[in-house]
């Protein structure tokens, strides 16, 4: 629970006091206007606490625990870098067994506190549906935290946006043959249910077939789960909007199909299916943020699986579009299913633009590590709009190019197309978004390739622990707030 309270009052079991450096010296600051315990006091009078960016300190008072936190010199602080203090602080050992805390900012801009409620809820979400034994950290959603800032709407609203990026984060973690398409079919019900402005209508097997859904199709050729293609319409305008449409890659497991992954790059596979559950946060969003825009969500859901009835590399497939497409190697599924998903949303639902996010390429992983997703369009003015909010938001994104060139690297000796790129290991991101260019038209499009900030491994990154972070979800609700 987060709940918001003016002033600071000092009252729970633990207080996370955050200071930065200026405060420490002078009157001028925020703190000395905070009438402060004496012990906190003459700790800060001490020296023994500089509040550099991380530092944690804590003071006993009382039985209770006053836990100071640096933030660094205002004048160098990123809201990353607070939100990575604040974390620290909240999964610190010192507050494991304490279930309240007020939270005491050192400013009451907008910015800070935003970024205190993300570290928070985000920042301190923890994984742990399978862990039986007691184990640090313990993740916030189970304490009572109180912001010493007055209640807004803005921040009720971050904090919905923070769910829904939780939401989204907790279908990527969870087994792959637990959130498979029918799992998935029955969590898009269940946000919509009982709403009058939602709609949903689902392509199974048979329909994909009498359609001509054949790359898609393919893809889960190998699977007992069924392939299926969900649309959701949102209608929060006029019927006389257009609807911006947002397309989830949804591979429940990339097991490469017959080009079989190897060890080392088939454990975290389940992942695959970011993109999907991160339009579904985006949803959830939508609908607590009661947004007024038209919009449809889509999720392309299969499963690249092996076995007799995989399809093959040399394959050559006709997809709903009528291209032509040489199968050069079935771990490049993530295209086929989209190219599918894209030529079918474009023809039947004409929407104005068309945004799809997908874990595709390890390429982007090369080229952009893990903090920055890689963003390709047709259209500038929606790249730059992104580019903007990438910074607003903190959920990041760089621009990489689409060129005429890029055609030739995707041409077939036996059909139109193929799903890789030549020459092998070269800008394999952006050939792969030149391939779904050619399924979009003329429709304004961009494309968010996630691969590398879907998920952190090992001690996590920025302010995410282990496991999913939900990127796109907070990038792509705002764009739609905003546009
Ligand atoms: N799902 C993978 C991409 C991926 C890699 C996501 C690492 C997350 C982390 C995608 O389906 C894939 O396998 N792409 C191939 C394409 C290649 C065969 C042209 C790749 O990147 O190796
Ligand atoms: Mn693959
Ligand atoms: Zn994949």
């Amino acid at each position: 629970m987060i709940a918001f309270r003016s002033p600071a009052r000092f009252d729970k079991s633990a207080v996370i006091l955050i200071c930065e450096k200026e405060a420490l010296k002078g009157n001028r600051s925020q703190l000395s206007g905070l009438r402060l315990p004496g012990e906190v006091m003459s700790v800060l009078k001490s020296g023994r606490f500089t509040a550099d960016n991380g530092e944690l300190f804590p003071v006993l008072l009382k039985g209770k625990i006053i836990l100071l936190v640096g933030a660094g010199k205002s004048s160098e602080l990123s809201m990353t870098a607070l939100r990575t203090a604040v974390r620290k602080a909240l999964l610190s050992p010192f507050l494991n067994k304490i279930k309240d805390i007020e939270i005491i900012p050192y400013s009451q801009a907008e910015e800070t506190i935003r970024a205190v409620i993300e570290a928070a809820v985000i920042g301190g979400y923890v994984w742990r549906k399978y862990i039986t034994k007691d184990q640090s950290p313990v993740s916030v959603d189970t304490k009572n935290i109180f912001i010493a800032t007055l209640p807004k709407r803005i921040y009720q609203e971050t904090l919905l946006v923070c769910q829904g990026v939780n939401f989204s984060r907790n279908l990527v973690n969870d087994n792959a043959d637990t959130v498979n398409s029918a799992f998935i079919e029955k969590t898009v019900r269940g946000i919509i249910k009982g709403k009058r402005n939602l709609s949903i209508s689902v392509l199974n097997r048979k329909e994909l077939k009498a359609k001509g859904l054949n790359l898609h199709l393919a893809v889960n050729q190998g699977s007992r789960n069924e392939p299926k293609l969900i649309f959701i319409k949102y209608n929060g305008a006029g019927s006389k909007e257009g609807y911006t449409a947002m397309i989830g890659k949804g591979i429940t497991f990339d097991t490469g199909g017959l080009n079989l992954k190897p060890t080392g790059s088939i454990e975290t596979m389940r992942t695959d299916m970011s993109g999907a559950a991160a339009v579904i946060g985006v949803l959830k969003n939508t609908i607590a943020l009661n947004l007024k825009k038209n919009i449809l969500f889509v999720c392309a859901l299969a499963e690249n699986a092996i076995g007799s009835g995989a399809y093959k590399p040399g394959d050559v497939l006709t997809g709903y579009s009528g291209t032509t497409v040489e199968i050069a190697n079935t771990d490049a599924e993530g295209r086929l299913v989209l190219a599918d998903a894209l030529a079918y949303t474009v023809k039947n639902y004409k929407p104005k633009c068309i945004i799809d996010i997908a874990t595709l390429t390890g390429a982007c992983v090369v080229a952009l590590g893990h903090d920055y997703s890689g963003l390709m369009s047709n259209d500038d003015s929606m790249a730059e709009k992104f580019l903007a909010l990438s910074r607003e938001t903190d959920d990041r994104v760089w621009r990489l190019p689409i060129y005429p060139e890029l055609k030739d690297a995707i041409k077939s000796q036996i059909a139109d197309i193929k799903n890789t790129g030549l020459p092998k290991g070269a800008a394999g991101t952006c050939s792969a978004a030149e391939f779904l260019r050619q399924f979009v038209g003329e429709t304004k499009w961009l494309h968010l390739d996630i691969a590398g900030t879907a998920f952190a491994d090992n001690q996590g990154r920025l302010y995410f622990g282990y496991g999913a972070t939900g990127a796109g979800v907070r990038l792509l609700t705002e764009y739609l707030r905003k546009n």
